[in-house]
């Protein structure tokens, strides 16, 4: 279909089903956030007006999908759901050996439940929060390798996902015999949601290859992730996205698979995988807990929804959308004068809150005082990714993330231009009144994923 030129880019799909917004008052806001123990996870969604937690889970499905859970096989063993499904990631990856999983980390667990252990080292270009906590949790190391320009935030640099790769090969060298593979994370998310280059998966596979060690992708978002090559990596603008994610996987051994982000759907996940050997060893622990194989702890109907959305990610118009929504709100945000992430990544924008509020020590949380700002605000929820998520207690000492981010995440087809002109007043407001947001103590957490259960409690000032 030619391309006609217009500047106007719209939600590519009509409304029919739609839910009411939680609408909430200050007082009421108040209370719901002391109750929660200022940590947003624990707020009830019904009192948010605006949900972006997170793309995960939260995208709305098309009618294609709701027809294709009407027809799912719910057959215990082989059904004929799982053989759409499998045909559909075959062709996607080229991987013969599928696997489906409730969700990503699911999926984590099991790779790593044979493959991790003390003494093993895993590298990638960022790990996402559950894939370390599954790694660390058999013994083993995760190693996080970005590169250095992820770091200079205000820096339009493209690619910024990507791995470093003079520190991969020194990692390689030097613990020779303990990787037993390499993830790359597209989009990298723990890093802004910036993707990751065909260029550097191509030499990052290179140079695995060398090593023999098995180069793996995290590919929760790789059709946000072939499309910002399309849009912003050289030579590569004439392809189709199908075409570039094929040479994506093409370059790995295998994938992890969250399906609640760019497969479309609300649960389910999948492994893929080249090796037949590391198929047969997920599928055993698989059976333990998750179910039958060709089913993999998911249903017939989640099978069929999945199989229709990695169809329908990878509609460029969709994708054209959904990169543009993304675009559309930093550039409101950036006009109110709002330090972000740049330039904007595939899923979420992401505020960079230690330079917009300077006031608040990494100690004291500013990711997540700003945070509980919003929601105060007007009842937007966003997730802090920084020192609640990433940073470490040791005793009394307190070491900092890297990074000190709130992360607006779009759900998908979820959120119009009109919630997102609202957002971005919402944010104007707040940094007129930035100095009076305070920063928070940490009164409770656990060893593993912090952030989903702690108590703070607001400095006084
Ligand atoms: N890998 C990446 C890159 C992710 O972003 C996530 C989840 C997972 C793996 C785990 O997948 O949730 O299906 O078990 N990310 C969500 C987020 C939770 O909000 O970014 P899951």
């Amino acid at each position: 279909m030619r391309r006609e030129s217009w500047k106007t880019v719209i939600e590519p799909f009509k409304i029919r089903s739609v839910e009411p917004l939680g609408f909430t008052d200050r007082p009421e806001r108040e209370k719901a956030l002391s109750r929660a123990g200022y940590n947003l996870f624990k707020v009830p969604a019904e009192k948010v007006l605006i949900d972006l937690l997170t793309d995960s889970g939260t995208c709305a499905m098309s009618m294609e999908q709701w027809a294709g859970m009407m027809r799912g096989d719910v057959s215990y063993a082989s059904s004929r759901s799982y053989y759409v499904f499998e045909r559909v990631v075959k062709d996607l990856t080229g991987y013969p050996h599928v696997i489906p999983v409730h969700q990503g980390r699911a999926g984590e667990r099991l790779v790593f439940s044979f493959l991790g252990g003390p003494g093993k080292v895993f590298l990638s270009n960022m790990f996402f929060d559950t894939t370390r906590a599954n790694i660390e949790a058999t013994g083993a190391e995760a190693l996080d390798l970005p590169a250095d320009k992820a770091f200079f935030h205000g820096d339009r640099r493209a690619f910024k996902g990507d791995i470093d790769l003079a520190k991969l090969e020194q990692a390689l060298r030097l613990r020779a015999g303990r990787v037993p593979l390499v993830l790359l994370t597209v989009t990298n998310n723990s890093l802004g949601g910036q993707p990751v280059s065909l260029r550097n998966i191509r030499d990052a596979s290179r140079l695995c290859a060398r090593h023999k060690v098995p180069l793996l992708l995290d590919a929760a978002r790789f059709a946000e992730n072939a499309y910002l090559i399309k849009a912003r990596e050289r030579g590569q603008a004439e392809r189709t996205v199908r075409s570039i994610v094929r040479e994506m996987f093409g370059y790995a051994q295998g994938c992890l698979m969250s399906g609640k982000k760019d497969a479309l759907v609300n649960m389910g996940g999948f492994l893929a995988f080249k090796d037949k050997a590391w198929a047969g060893k997920a599928r055993e622990i698989l059976i333990l807990g998750e179910g039958f194989p060709t089913y993999g702890g998911l249903t017939g109907r989640d099978l069929e929804a999945m199989a229709r959305g990695i169809e329908e990610v990878l509609d460029e118009q969709y994708l054209r959308y959904r990169i543009r929504s993304v675009e559309y709100l930093a550039r409101g945000l950036r006009r109110q004068g709002i330090p972000l992430i740049e330039p904007p990544g595939g899923h979420a924008v992401y505020v960079d809150a230690a330079r917009f509020l300077p006031h608040i020590p990494a100690e004291r949380f500013p990711g997540q005082a700003l945070a509980c700002a919003l929601y105060l605000e007007a009842g937007i929820r966003a997730v802090e990714i920084g020192s609640l998520m990433f940073g470490k207690r040791e005793g009394r000492r307190f070491l900092p993330a890297r990074m000190e981010l709130l992360r607006l995440a779009l759900p998908r087809r979820v959120y119009t231009q009109a919630h997102a002109d609202f957002i971005i007043e919402v944010f104007g407001s707040l940094a007129r009144k930035k100095r009076a947001i305070r920063g928070l103590r940490l009164l409770k957490a656990p060893r593993f994923l912090p952030h989903f259960t702690a108590r703070l409690a607001p400095l006084r000032s």
